[in-house]
């Protein structure tokens, strides 16, 4: 039999089967009982907290033939409705379904009465994305619902929806789980199914999860495929740096050599292939965890050369403040609907206050005599960065021959300095940023080619915003030639994490 994954085995089925939300149960429950339930209800909330799971039990209690409050899970109504089979339960995807025909269509059905059943139920799930003319229509019905209907909107986006329709709704916000919630759940699924896991284990999952049971039941499933019955927190550990130990090392040491450009490529590279944001912003967290306790003494891993390296390049209250910054980055990663772009300032801030290297040169710049010999090289690379903001007019046109539409991005940019070998370029707007930036770094790749075949040097692009934290120091050239050419008023050296309000 093929195997069918633990949040849609552990669906609950009835009231008492849901875990947490029972400012919701009970109330619904209630209304059950003394027939008092209204004709529309909106779920709202994070993903994977009971929305639809408690729309279907709705639909089974409103039409079960023996219960009262509860679904009995045996009629032939529950047990249809369960499968799926029920003409009277109707589940409409508006992330699928957005248009206004879809919607004229279950106005017009609407009138009819159900099949066999009390009520027809009409569960509308991510209702947010509906279109304006979609909304309209489905308004339409529920200023005058027949009184057979029940709609149960879900949506995890309810600033997104129509006050008309928020007002003819009954609202229930669902709160994510407690970790303690969630690691209840998981023991019981681990006694049920004789896993053997220790609680530690489980208590890592959960954090995990921030919340979203399906989340949590995801991820052990993944352990269980991984692991087998016997799940050790080494297992959890490698399932989120699963595969990506390298990269998390690699990415690593481009912070603290202060490469910003090769860590973005790195991170790019990786979330290219697929993987999660939030996953990854986890494994990288137990790698930085890792290494303070390779620091402390206290690790009982195999430790590399890379890492012991790492350890030792970093002072305790440094590697405190990395994952500090890394975990309050995680806490509004989860729910943001632009989680790379979070992990990608994560990876600028982390340069800024770790990458070692980079503070050092841009100090050796400005004071040559405490400065280390500057090697050749640097000079001449230097030099040619010099030549390129000369240039600067000439390049953005040669660009325009191949894209004219990397170019009209250029004309917004300004190039200022860099270490040797890169190019710094100050964007005004962050749209202009991202767009040059966008389109899998094909813009950036164009300027670095044609660059190289101009002057012969391979340079590095790094792209910043205007008002962004750029260095430590207050005489950093950065900000210097920033003032230079945006006026020293404009331009800010942000310190604050732009997360916290
Ligand atoms: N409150 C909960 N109680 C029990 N199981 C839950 C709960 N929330 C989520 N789950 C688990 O996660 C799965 C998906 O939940 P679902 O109700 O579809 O979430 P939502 O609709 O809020 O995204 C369920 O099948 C169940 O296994
Ligand atoms: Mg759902
Ligand atoms: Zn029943």
């Amino acid at each position: 039999m093929a195997y069918r994954a633990l949040y849609r085995t552990w669906r609950p089925q009835s009231f008492t089967d849901v875990v947490g939300q029972q400012h919701i149960v009970k109330t619904l429950k209630n209304a059950l009982q003394q027939e008092r339930l209204t004709h529309a209800y909106l779920f709202t909330g994070p993903r994977g907290t009971g929305k639809t799971s408690i729309a279907k039990i709705l639909a089974k209690a409103v039409n079960c033939q023996n219960g009262s409050g509860e679904p009995c899970n045996q009629c032939h109504t529950c047990i249809s409705i369960q499968e799926g089979h029920s003409m009277d339960v109707i589940e409409i995807d508006a992330a699928s379904n957005r248009g206004i025909d879809e919607m004229r269509e279950l106005r017009d059905k609407v009138r009819y009465a159900p099949a066999e059943n009390r009520y027809r139920a009409y569960i509308i799930d991510e209702v947010h994305m509906l279109t304006e003319p979609a909304f309209n229509a489905l308004l339409k019905t529920l200023e005058e619902p027949p009184g057979h209907t029940l709609f149960i909107l879900a949506t995890t986006e309810p600033q997104k929806i129509p006050v008309t329709i928020l007002s003819r709704c009954q609202r229930f916000d669902f709160h994510r789980l407690t970790n303690q919630e969630i690691v209840e759940r998981l023991r019981e699924i681990a006694t049920d199914g004789d896993i053997d896991v220790t609680e530690s284990v489980l208590h890592y999952i959960a954090k995990y999860a921030d919340g979203g049971l399906r989340d949590a039941l995801s991820l052990f499933d993944q352990c269980l495929a991984y692991a087998g019955k016997i799940i050790t927190e080494k297992d959890v550990l490698d399932i989120l740096g699963k595969s990506s130990k390298d990269q998390y090392s690699s990415l690593t040491s481009m912070v603290l050599e202060g490469k910003i450009v090769d860590a973005l490529i790195v991170l790019d590279k990786t979330l290219e292939s697929g993987k999660d944001v939030h996953q990854f912003l986890t494994g990288w967290l137990s790698y930085w965890r890792e290494i303070l306790l390779v620091k402390l003494g206290a690790s009982h891993l195999v430790i590399d050369d890379i890492l012991k390296e790492q350890a030792s390049s970093l002072s305790k209250d440094e590697l405190i403040s990395v994952i500090d910054l890394l975990s309050d980055i995680g806490k509004n990663i989860k729910w943001s609907t632009e989680p790379r772009l979070i992990l990608e300032i994560a990876v600028i801030k982390l340069v800024n206050l770790v990458g070692k290297e980079m503070l050092d040169v841009q100090v050796a710049e400005k004071k040559p005599s405490k400065a280390p010999v500057k090697k050749e090289e640097d000079k001449e690379k230097t030099a040619i960065i010099e030549q390129i903001k000369k240039d600067w007019k000439n390049i953005v046109s040669l660009v325009g021959k191949k894209s004219v539409k990397a170019q009209a991005l250029l004309v917004e940019a300004v190039p200022v300095d860099g270490r040797p070998g890169t190019l710094t370029l100050l964007f005004n707007h962050s749209f202009h940023k991202e767009s040059f930036e966008g389109s899998q770094g094909k813009n950036r790749l164009l300027l670095e080619q044609i660059i190289s075949q101009k002057y012969g040097e391979d340079i590095k692009i790094i792209c910043i915003l205007k008002g962004e934290k750029v260095a430590e120091a207050k005489e950093d050239p950065l900000v210097d030639s920033a003032k230079e050419l945006f006026g020293a008023e404009v331009v800010q050296v942000k310190d604050k994490n732009p997360f916290d309000k």
